[in-house]
């Protein structure tokens, strides 16, 4: 780090990692951003928005002029780069997914704690003030009893070149009900199909379940659906939360509906008795462009030495779910998590 703030450098450079350049260039932090891609024609129009940016075509040219390293390249090659800065003593930032395997992912864990640099996981939507406000909904106890969750995730592409639907979109699902509910699932099951493509999954359900709070979740991925959809909806036994992504305000909405049981519970032929429709409400939810909130939280970390909010374990925690998801849509099966500390480190971002 030199006197005036990190040398940060972005490797990947397209759709993604162009919008990390812009934000780390903004930081007040930050003294310089190198830019890395094996494709001069992703690097030479972002030298024309930031001239004062280094470019380079390979990591290892770059290594020397970093102090932290934001590896935004496809899924298969996140563990390969970000060892190679982690063992130059690099901070690295890893978008989503950490690593396409678990055991890749330990490996950055255990690398990352050797070398002692701080290692992120680009779990955006974890920076997202919306996602924030729900989880202190649901902690609240407004909901009442939670019986499930429902999130969608659909769009037409944008087709990914070496993993399927579950690895490029479910991650972030994933990762929002880990928050949401504060700990691992206990249990994935999957379903997919291809289209569009021959050999990654384009549709994708999943199924996660948290045996010990009794609440199931449910994804729903698409790269081929005609509707944008980013949604999460939370129901609870005395009111319902949809959080819309893609809604400009009143992201978030709380319905006030529900249903009554039946006097005699055990008797499990009565349908509900009555359906309550009460208000709808809009909690206040501060704006804010989330990567830059994640991206300052890096450099807070290797600044400071702060622990991050999405940590290594953190992006070890929707990696395990991701695998468990590909094994249950070769098999048909659900499949249990391994049994470890399932509490996820929930300091505030
Ligand atoms: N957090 C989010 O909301 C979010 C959103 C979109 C994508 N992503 C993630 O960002 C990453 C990139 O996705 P994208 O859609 O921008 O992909 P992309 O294909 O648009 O860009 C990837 C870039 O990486 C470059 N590249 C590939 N291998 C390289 C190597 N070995 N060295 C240097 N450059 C290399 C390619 O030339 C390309 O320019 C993925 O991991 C994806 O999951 C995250």
């Amino acid at each position: 780090m030199t006197e005036s703030g990190l040398r940060v450098g972005v490797i990947g450079t397209g759709y993604w990692g162009s919008k990390h350049v812009r934000v780390v260039n903004g930081l007040e932090r930050v003294a310089s951003v190198a830019i890395i891609d094996t494709r001069e024609d992703r690097l030479r129009p972002l030298l024309r928005s930031y001239p004062s940016a280094r470019a380079f075509t390979s990591l290892e040219a770059a290594l020397p002029h970093l102090d932290a390293l934001i590896v935004a390249t496809p899924p298969s090659t996140h563990v390969p780069l970000a060892l190679e800065a982690i063992r130059a003593g690099k901070h690295v930032l890893v978008e989503k997914p950490l690593a396409t395997t678990t055991a890749g992912a330990w490996q950055l864990i255990d690398e990352a704690a050797d070398a002692g640099v701080v290692l992120m996981a680009g779990h955006t939507f974890e920076y997202n003030s919306a996602v924030w406000r729900l989880r202190e909904i649901v902690e609240s106890g407004e909901l009442g009893d939670l019986f499930y969750i429902d999130s969608g995730r659909l769009n037409l592409g944008l087709y990914q070149s070496d993993v399927n639907v579950v690895w490029d979109l479910a991650p972030h699902d994933v990762s929002i009900i880990n928050l949401l509910m504060g700990r691992r699932p206990t249990s994935v099951q999957a379903w997919g199909s291809r289209h569009a493509h021959r050999r990654f999954e384009d549709v994708a359900y999943l199924r996660l379940a948290y045996a010990d709070l009794g609440v199931s979740a449910n994804i729903h991925v698409s790269w081929l659906d005609p509707c944008k959809v980013r949604r999460v909806t939370v129901v609870g036994s005395k009111k319902m939360a949809v959080y819309n992504d893609l809604a400009m305000e009143e992201k978030i909405r709380i319905h006030d509906k529900g249903v009554s049981f039946p006097v005699d519970k055990e008797d499990l032929t009565q349908p509900p008795t009555s359906y309550r429709y009460g208000d709808i409400t809009a909690p206040y939810v501060p704006a804010g462009e989330p990567l830059a909130v994640q991206d300052d939280h890096f450099v807070e970390s290797v600044v400071t030495g702060a622990p991050c909010l999405t940590d290594g374990l953190s992006g070890l925690a929707v990696v395990e779910v991701l695998e468990a998801a590909q094994l249950s849509l070769g098999s048909g099966q659900s499949v249990p998590l391994e049994e470890r500390d399932g509490s996820l480190s929930l300091a505030s971002a």
